[in-house]
């Protein structure tokens, strides 16, 4: 691939009125020949952050899935070579793409069986912190629980349920759903046998979610619930006020296999849950001290 046909590296627009969020369409070839020494060098430095942090912290699948993949801290992998793995597990197979996905082309791309992954990795002033999605997260944080058969078809099935949100259900229906998808794929922990682990993709992928997730005091962590997630506001500017805790993956996917429309309807006419309250009704495994919690609106 030669330098002009690198593809778009498409981020956030600051605006004096905020972020302005920015999508792309298009499926691209991953230009593994155009990343630069820094670009080797931030994945390094994440990389091995991550792996002194995650062993007694992220789930067992994800550790052992991650080995599987053989990702190192040596290069950026490259789509190509983890293809082979997630197409004998799962099925699966990543496509490059230049930034955030309209939700109908994301949707697609899962029922499908591709995940979608950002072509281009943060920069070093950026390692903490970036607001849209990048290869860094992207791929450490959501590829290894596609090689996880269950979790493989709960994505699956995730977009074909906003595919059919969108054809039958409208725009709440599709905040529901975008809710489940933050309060599990995104930022979800597990029971296992040793305590509670992360399986979120937003949090591995963080080093300072990692720990707080986990061991802070200030979150609620509650028992997963279908209809409770799907009423919970979220903050996508701070660690999360509450962390929804599974029992595994198969309890999670068969929640989700029933039909939905009863559903969307019964939430649709009940109140939200700002992302920090906690409900009578609350499976609750550890209630918050409310420290240091942001004000201001949840989305
Ligand atoms: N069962 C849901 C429906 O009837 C689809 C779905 C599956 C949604 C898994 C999210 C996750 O629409
Ligand atoms: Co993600």
């Amino acid at each position: 691939m030669n330098a002009a046909s690198t593809p778009r590296r498409v981020e956030n627009l600051a605006t004096d009125r905020g972020v302005i969020p920015q999508y792309a369409t298009g499926v691209v070839e991953q230009p593994w020949g155009s990343y630069s020494r820094s670009d080797h060098a931030v994945w390094a430095t994440l990389f091995k952050r991550q792996r002194e942090l995650l062993p007694g912290r992220a789930c067992t699948t994800f550790l052992a899935n991650q080995q599987a993949l053989a990702m190192s801290e040596d290069a950026i992998p490259r789509f190509d070579q983890l293809n082979r793995h997630l197409r004998a597990a799962t099925g699966w197979e990543l496509v490059g793409v230049e930034g955030l996905l309209p939700e109908a082309v994301f949707f697609e791309h899962l029922a499908q069986r591709r995940f979608p992954v950002t072509w281009w990795i943060r920069r070093p002033d950026q390692l903490d912190y970036i607001a849209e999605p990048d290869l860094f997260h992207d791929l450490y944080g959501h590829v290894p629980l596609l090689m996880n058969p269950v979790f493989a078809d709960y994505m699956q099935a995730y977009g074909a349920g906003g595919l059919r949100a969108q054809r039958e259900f409208g725009d709440e229906a599709l905040l529901n759903l975008t809710r489940l998808y933050w309060y599990t794929v995104e930022f979800g922990l597990i029971r296992e046998p040793a305590g509670l682990r992360i399986y979120g993709a937003g949090i591995v992928s963080s080093k300072g979610e990692s720990i707080y997730s986990l061991e802070a005091p200030a979150p609620n962590r509650i028992g997963f619930g279908l209809e409770r997630v799907m009423r919970t506001r979220y903050r996508i500017d701070s660690y999360q006020k509450t962390y929804f805790v599974i029992d595994d993956f198969e309890s999670l996917f068969a929640a989700t296999q029933q039909d939905f429309a009863p559903i969307y309807a019964r939430v649709a006419g009940a109140t939200s849950v700002t992302a920090g309250s906690v409900l009578d009704s609350d499976a609750a495994i550890h209630l918050d001290s409310r420290e240091d919690w942001p004000t201001g609106a949840d989305n």
